[in-house]
């Protein structure tokens, strides 16, 4: 039996009270490695292209879009993710969202019914269980492996004949894992195993997609298999996280490809999503082509990873995300995540995150303050 929505809240709201509470009471001492809001700005190119678009903007940029989004807009992020997926989707494949949470809720609502039942890994991005508790579709958490990879088998194992749909994020969010071709190609080889009552649906959060920052590839998984749903967050590539950006991009081989399509833009009508802003959606073809530069970040994780591993702390060896995920020295994150706010420093225990026993440290800032924070990290570490 999952818990309910009521009981999945208790925890993020607690967390949400021991944060605003810490910034209250440390103000600017506050180290916070909380939620990803970076304080520096690593490529400023958006925020140009941003101010250019506004600047230029006359009425008929700011009007009404469709509730997919404008046409030439999602022509552009087509043709990009056609290049990326090497998949041939059309704008018909794209529909905007403000953001990946409104996509995730948009395909979850649309394309299941209650009773549905969905797989998950954990450790997951928090709110996958609370949208389903909140449709009523039963899921399972299926652990990772040790070092955080997918692991199919467990898919396998956690079938019921009411399986409906898995949900990955690729890069893994919250630990910053990279799943590679083969673990793709398995988790595909076990969802093309059940055929009946329809081919399950396979939802890939690409939120962190652009955040690849020791180039590792970051392979696709509708590359591996036919009947995915991509999720896509450019608010998070670009450091504006505010902007509520965001894209579903149904394969262009899934079946049935149009009336998915349909389905999920009728749901954007019903649910009164609409698209993102009109200047962000201008914003969002003007750099769908754009690498972001995370050389900075590259610099952050690698100092940041050297500084906790030598203190003894083990972290998680990733090639993705703002993130850092390491291991708590007791089994109780959210005391540790506790004891950490009581000296000033904010990050998140696991336990958000559906798992117990780790912390995850979002980038957000570098020295002096993030190297004050390592100090607090490991000198806390060392005394549990
Ligand atoms: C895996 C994952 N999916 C979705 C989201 C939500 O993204 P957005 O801010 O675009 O709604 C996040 C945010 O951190 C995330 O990590």
């Amino acid at each position: 039996m999952n818990p309910s929505f009521g009981e999945l809240l208790v925890p993020l709201e607690e967390f949400t009270r021991l944060h605003a509470n810490t910034l209250r009471r440390f103000g600017r001492h506050a180290v916070d490695l909380a939620f990803p809001n970076p304080q520096f700005l690593a490529d400023p190119r958006p925020y140009e292209v941003l101010a250019s678009l506004a600047a230029q903007a006359g009425p008929p940029d700011l009007r009404y879009s469709p509730f997919g989004g404008f046409t030439p807009v999602r022509r552009r992020l087509a043709g990009a993710l056609a290049k990326q997926h090497s998949l041939p989707y059309t704008f018909n494949d794209i529909v905007m969202t403000p953001g990946a949470t409104a996509a995730l809720h948009t395909v979850l609502r649309a394309l299941f019914t209650p009773g549905d039942h969905i797989i998950l890994f954990s450790p997951c991005w928090m709110d996958y269980p609370l949208y389903l508790a909140d449709l009523g579709l039963p899921y399972t958490l299926v652990p990772s492996k040790a070092d955080k990879h997918l692991d199919p088998g467990a898919v396998a194992a956690a079938w019921t004949p009411s399986t409906r749909g898995v949900i990955i994020s690729q890069p893994s969010s919250p630990t910053g894992v990279t799943h590679n071709p083969t673990e793709l190609r398995q988790l595909a080889a076990v969802l093309e195993r059940h055929t009946q009552p329809g081919p399950p649906l396979l939802i890939a959060d690409e939120a962190h997609a652009h955040q690849s920052w020791d180039c590792t590839p970051c392979p696709a998984p509708a590359a591996y298999y036919t009947h995915t749903l991509t999720v896509r967050s450019f608010g998070k590539a670009w450091e504006m996280q505010g902007q509520r950006t965001g894209c579903l991009a149904v394969s262009p081989r899934l079946t049935p490809r149009h009336e998915t399509a349909t389905a999920l833009l009728r749901q954007m009508r019903i649910s009164g999503h609409c698209a993102p802003t009109a200047l962000t959606q201008q914003l969002a073809a003007a750099l769908c082509e754009t690498v972001p530069d995370l050389s900075g970040l590259a610099d952050l994780q690698r100092h940041t990873r050297r500084q906790l591993r030598a203190a003894g702390v083990t972290v998680l060896d990733t090639h993705a995300t703002r993130f850092l995920y390491a291991r708590c020295p007791c089994a109780d994150d959210q005391k540790f995540v506790a004891r950490l706010a009581d000296r000033g420093v904010l990050v998140m225990p696991s336990s958000l995150f559906h798992e117990h026993g780790w912390f995850r440290i979002a980038l957000n800032l570098g020295a002096p303050g993030l190297d004050q924070a390592i100090a607090i990290i490991c000198e806390e570490y060392a005394r549990a």
